[in-house]
């Protein structure tokens, strides 16, 4: 048997390129290829008719009056209740506490139920969930990865008992009561498990695909809110230094505090590529010619700072930076095409540069869950530990800070 051979790599850095290979159709997702075990058959890499199959089912959960409802009157109670404990001691540290925030955030529009509320179930949860970021990571693991596989797999077996059974059981029974009349549909859950089980598309959905699916929601939603978080907070903390005036604009004035959110996202995208694989030959815009079989890596880190899309100063931290006509905010942070992320307006709110700017309209508008959670912990005084510094974390090139204290 031949050595498998490295596959030839075409990365694209331009802020237009990377729109242009996003939009492709032929481009099939690589970036979880070694993360089955969490990953398997879940949204983000399904393709073509089975992608949209799904994505359309699950569309219906994000909804604009949906989102406006979690935002306005779901979140907050679940925000006020994750922060009390921390508050009440006086001093928190933000990267765990922006997971515990997310999580509880995403568990929430996930389905997965936390019946008791209380802060011991956050952190069982927790550390399912970083088990779970773990397997959907293995490509990157060094260790042993078929015993980190197993391990990652039984924490999703214990997980499904104590946690997705019991949830999918409630909304079993809501689903029951629509049907005999004695529950309004109105009064259903809003959230993917109960869009999963009511299936009105009729998909061919198995219970371990409802399993990881849930999962990955879970996954998806939080960690990727919680790293913007915490960054949003170190560049407020910079701007108290640099731009009091801005400082204190960033607690007073919830839009502000919105756009530090997507300059945050744009300078440090969760992940800081896209990957796929090309199923047929095309030229990409700018001339890469691609074979099949090829892995196309989309980066982001660079079209985030492309100057011709941000201008000269793009790879500084501007919330006043002015955006030409249809450049995003957070700049392809979050993915664009067929696997645009779903979660987008939840957890950055609305696009006030790009179509629906400039109504004014209020009532439409949403802020997001990053920017609001972010508003309620400065509103309690969060500011950094003196005693106890921010630290990075020196293992990731990524710019994770390992821990940030922060005292109310
Ligand atoms: C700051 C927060 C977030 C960031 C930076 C982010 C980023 C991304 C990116 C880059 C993708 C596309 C991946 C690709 O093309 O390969 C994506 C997809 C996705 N995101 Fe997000 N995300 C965030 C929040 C959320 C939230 C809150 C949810 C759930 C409520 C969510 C659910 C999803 C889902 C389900 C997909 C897959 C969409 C599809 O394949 O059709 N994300 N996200």
């Amino acid at each position: 048997m031949s050595a498998p051979t490295e596959p030839n790599v075409v990365t694209v850095g331009t802020y237009e390129g990377a729109r242009d290979a996003f939009r492709q159709k032929q481009l099939r997702q690589a970036l979880y290829d070694a993360g089955e075990v969490v990953m398997a058959d879940v949204l983000v890499n399904l393709h073509g008719d089975e992608h949209r199959a799904r994505r359309r089912l699950e569309n219906r959960l994000f909804r604009r009056d949906t989102q406006q409802r979690y935002e306005r009157s779901l979140f907050p109670p679940i925000v006020a209740e994750t922060l009390a404990p921390h508050v009440a001691t006086g001093r928190a540290e933000l990267v765990s506490l922006s997971h515990q925030l997310m999580m509880n955030l995403a568990a929430y529009t996930a389905g997965v139920d936390r019946p008791k509320g209380t802060a011991e179930e956050t952190f069982h949860l927790y550390s399912y969930m970083m088990r779970f970021i773990e397997g959907a990571t293995l490509a990157h693991y060094t260790g042993d990865r078929a015993a980190k596989e197993a391990e990652v797999a039984a924490a999703l077996d214990a997980f499904d008992a104590e946690f997705l059974q019991p949830s999918i059981a409630r909304r079993r029974d809501a689903l029951a009561a629509v049907a005999a009349g004695t529950l309004d549909e109105a009064d259903l859950p809003r959230d993917v498990l109960t869009v999963l089980l009511r299936n009105r598309d009729d998909l061919d959905l198995a219970p371990d695909v409802v399993r990881r699916e849930s999962c990955f929601y879970l996954l998806a939603g939080a960690h990727t809110s919680a790293t913007a978080f915490v960054r949003t907070f170190h560049n407020v903390f910079e701007l108290d230094r640099t731009s009091p005036t801005d400082g204190r604009r960033a607690r007073e004035d919830l839009a502000f505090l919105q756009r530090c959110v997507h300059e945050t996202v744009r300078l440090q995208p969760s992940s800081p590529v896209a990957m796929r694989w090309a199923l047929e030959p095309m030229t990409l815009l700018g001339g890469h010619e691609v074979a099949p079989g090829d892995k196309v890596v989309i980066d982001l880190m660079a079209a985030n700072r492309d100057p011709e899309a941000y201008g000269p100063d793009a790879d500084a931290f501007d919330p006043h930076r002015p955006l030409a006509p249809g450049v995003a905010p957070w700049g392809l942070s979050f993915g664009l095409g067929m696997h645009a992320c779903i979660g987008q307006e939840l957890a950055a709110g609305s696009d006030l540069a790009g179509a629906g700017a400039g109504t004014d309209d209020e009532h439409e508008r949403l802020f997001g869950l990053v920017p609001v959670a972010a508003q309620a912990v400065l509103a309690a005084g969060a500011h950094p530990d003196p005693d106890d510094p921010a630290r990075l974390d020196p293992t990731s090139a990524r710019g994770y800070w390992a821990a940030y204290p922060v005292r109310f």
